[in-house]
């Protein structure tokens, strides 16, 4: 069976066979539309969403299936303190394919692990957002008809941006990328991302604290929005807040044809002045989402018993009750699960569920 809890979960063949059904879902809409009959997805969102619930409720919808499930935590036994792990244990009796969010990083991974249907990554934490990915990536190739030989630009707050750090590692393997990351200090992009993705597949790499001096080069401008609900620090989030502001005078600088890309929402990082500005594929991306989210659903119930569609092979995890991870939001520190580990690059010990360093 496969999960989609990480992008490298799919290999790129599968991303690309995900991208050309959904490309063909946008030339025959109506020969999908009963695909997913008698079907049902359970949304469990344990997060606040609008654009990725909706669209998936929407894309199941669509596909003639049905829906259940839940928009917040306190509406469901979490509230009582159940598991993650038990709840899709008790979810998977009810529905064929599972849509999780989760503030708790790793949570859709153990869930896969005991779980009889597929589980989707529909954000967890600061970490993960595949389906998002799969939005990107059909973007881009619409926008500009190739995903391959682009600079792409990502601005704002790589640091907790989920959708930054899926979509580098889903970019990573395809020819002739190159990537600018432009951020203040206190956002930069994660370590593991830089030497585990970028060092370790060669995708050239360049960091600028000056969107200015980066938006002429790029093909794609990757907006975010600055994460406040991810900092500790109030103070800390104030600073940087109104870091990189998009308007009409800097694209103004950029090429005739860049695309300009967000997941959405935006705060204030895009002025309106630039929506009306054909360069602007947020909206569109938008309902992308939807499209390849269809795409999403209909391949992950075809591979449940297919053995050419499995999850990637790993190295065992290392266990060693010596060491613990650093990241108070990591699925080990919240629930009981055996903390375990994975040896990066550069010989750096990494937590298994969520990436953090290990002390
Ligand atoms: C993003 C997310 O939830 O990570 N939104 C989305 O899924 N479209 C980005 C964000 O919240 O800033």
């Amino acid at each position: 069976m496969k999960h989609l809890i990480d992008p490298t979960d799919l290999s790129k063949q599968e991303i690309d066979q995900i991208i050309a059904l959904a490309e063909d879902i946008i030339a025959h809409r109506e020969r999908y539309q009963g695909s997913m009959a008698h079907k049902k997805l359970a949304t469990l969102f344990y997060e606040p969403s609008t654009r990725t619930r909706l669209s998936f409720t929407a894309a199941m919808m669509e596909l003639g299936g049905q829906v259940l499930g839940f928009s917040t935590p306190q509406s469901s036994s979490a509230a009582k303190g159940e598991s993650v792990q038990d709840t899709v244990r008790v979810v998977g009796c009810f529905a064929d394919i599972i849509a999780m969010r989760h503030p708790i990083e790793g949570a859709p991974l153990v869930a896969s692990e005991v779980s009889r249907v597929p589980i989707i990554n529909a954000g967890d934490g600061s970490h993960s957002h595949p389906t998002q990915t799969l939005t990107d990536l059909l973007t881009i190739k619409r926008e500009l008809g190739h995903i391959d030989d682009i600079t792409i630009g990502f601005c704002g707050d790589l640091r907790f941006g989920r959708t930054v750090h899926s979509l580098i590692k889903a970019l990573s393997r395809y020819h002739g990328i190159k990537v600018v990351l432009i951020a203040p200090d206190e956002l930069r992009l994660p370590d593991y991302i830089k030497q585990d993705v970028c060092e370790k597949m060669g995708v050239e790499y360049r960091e600028t604290d000056s969107l200015d001096d980066a938006i002429p080069e790029l093909d794609v401008l990757y907006m975010t929005r600055v994460q406040k609900e991810r900092f500790l620090d109030e103070d800390e989030f104030d600073r940087v807040k109104d870091s990189f502001v998009l308007d009409a005078r800097r694209m103004a600088l950029a090429k005739p044809k860049m695309a300009v890309l967000h997941p959405l929402p935006r705060v204030n990082e895009i002025l309106t002045e630039v929506d009306e500005d054909p360069r602007a594929a947020y909206f569109r991306q938008v309902e992308n989402g939807k499209l390849v989210r269809m795409a999403l659903i209909i391949s992950l119930m075809e591979w449940k018993n297919d053995p050419e569609h499995t999850m990637p092979e790993h190295e065992a995890p290392i266990v060693n009750p010596a060491l613990h991870c650093t990241n108070a939001k990591c699925i080990c520190n919240n629930e009981k699960h055996q903390p375990r580990f994975r040896l990066a690059e550069n010989g750096i010990m990494r937590c298994w569920y969520c990436d953090s360093k290990v002390r």
